[in-house]
């Protein structure tokens, strides 16, 4: 099963999940209320701040051909309006390295953490959060023109949306995805089209956003409740990239949707770290669905993983994942790339670091990375460009 030529094969991280002490945004703030719902704070988490030219050799040293990583607004733009040359440098440090090691740099402009001027102002439900990402999205240029061939203005907008509304208890997601909140949707899907423009301008990048997809499968009779369940939170956020110079999917699971909403994973079905239901098959679907709603974009699986303790489950899972990446390029859809999450065992939201998503372990107490099988494995099946029959 050959890969078309010059297929992107990458791992993923982002910034609040990896670099450790992010003690100015929203999320650091959250994991310390009084009231969080977060399982634990993230600390150093893999100390990727520092560490990041460990794990940019590690992504080249398993044969993967790029790294998917995101920039750090609270590092950037500390106070609002005040910017950080030297952090961006960073940014743009970390971009050389790739570049160096020969593999290639994917760029998310935004990965969920926001600075805490604008967090305490409401956040994406401010009247200036448009405008103050379309301004932070200026200042980055020099971290991505000319060098990134791939930037996403924002991750998981749908997610942002949908975790808004998390209480206790459905921490991990797996009672379905609360409803999202109609008025962050809108923003963000406004400051994507604020930053698509903004990055058009710039010599290079081609300019997208990911989004979570996930399977909504209907009970019979269910059709339109699902299809219903599914436009706010995932199918309006597809169709926005309908103009985009690419858009990423990001796959892991599916739902099955009855009547009255999401049906909890049945018993006896095999569940992962995070209590989702392990079906590898999601990112086919994702990658058909998104090519019927944004028709003619170039697609990037730009996320897709399982979290789990058994590693061997973890190749299976990938294995199966790229099967059905592979018969989707087959029936004619235009697959670019394969990003696994996550590269490291890092900072899982509100789930802490016990959801365990990486390629490569991290020693929380001495930042030591293992690697695990599996990287080896997605490595020779990057080398080879095929998977065995
Ligand atoms: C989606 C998000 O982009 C990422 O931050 C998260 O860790 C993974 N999926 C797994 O839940």
């Amino acid at each position: 099963m050959r890969f078309p030529e010059n297929f992107i094969w990458g791992t993923a991280t982002a910034s609040h999940q990896v670099e450790g002490n992010n003690v100015n945004n929203d999320w650091w703030a959250r994991e310390h209320a009084p009231d969080t719902i977060c399982a634990e704070v993230s600390g150093d988490a893999c100390d990727s701040y520092h560490r990041y030219g460990d794990d940019i050799a590690i992504v080249a040293d398993l044969g993967l051909s790029a790294y998917r990583f995101s920039l750090e607004w609270s590092r950037i733009e500390p106070a609002e309006g005040e910017f950080s040359r030297a952090a961006r440098d960073h940014y743009r440090r970390m971009v050389d390295a790739c570049l160096a090691a020969g593999i290639s740099p994917v760029v998310t402009i935004n990965h969920f953490s926001i600075p805490r001027w604008l967090d305490v102002q409401g956040g994406w439900r401010s009247p200036v959060a448009v405008d103050r990402f379309a301004r932070f999205t200026e200042f980055i240029r020099p971290v991505v023109e000319r060098d990134v061939e791939y930037v996403s203005t924002l991750n998981e907008p749908n997610m942002s949306a949908c975790m808004a509304n998390i209480g206790k208890g459905d921490t991990l997601l797996t009672a379905g995805l609360p409803e999202p909140d109609p008025q962050i949707a809108d923003a963000l899907t406004m400051a994507h089209h604020r930053a698509v423009e903004i990055v058009r301008s710039w010599a290079g990048p081609k300019v997208g956003w990911t989004v979570a997809t996930q399977v909504f499968e209907p009970e019979p009779g269910a059709e339109e409740v699902a299809a219903a369940y599914a436009y706010d939170r995932e199918t309006r956020f597809l169709q926005e990239a309908k103009n985009d110079d690419w858009l990423g999917v990001q796959a892991y699971t599916r739902t099955r949707i009855g009547a009255a909403g999401p049906i909890p994973v049945a018993e006896g079905v095999e569940t992962t770290l995070t209590g989702w239901e392990y079906y590898p098959d999601a990112v086919g679907f994702a990658l058909r669905t998104a090519a019927e709603l944004a028709p003619g974009v170039p697609l990037i699986v730009t996320e897709n993983g399982i979290a789990t303790a058994d590693d061997t489950r973890r190749e299976a899972y990938v294995d199966s994942a790229l099967r059905a990446v592979h018969a989707a390029i087959e029936d004619g859809i235009d697959v670019r790339g394969y990003f696994y999450w996550s590269l490291l065992d890092n900072f899982e939201w509100v789930g802490g670091y016990r959801p365990t998503f990486g390629l490569v372990a991290v020693d929380r107490e001495t930042f030591t990375r293992v690697v695990k099988p599996s990287a080896r494995w997605l490595g020779s099946v990057a080398r080879a460009n095929e998977l065995s029959g």
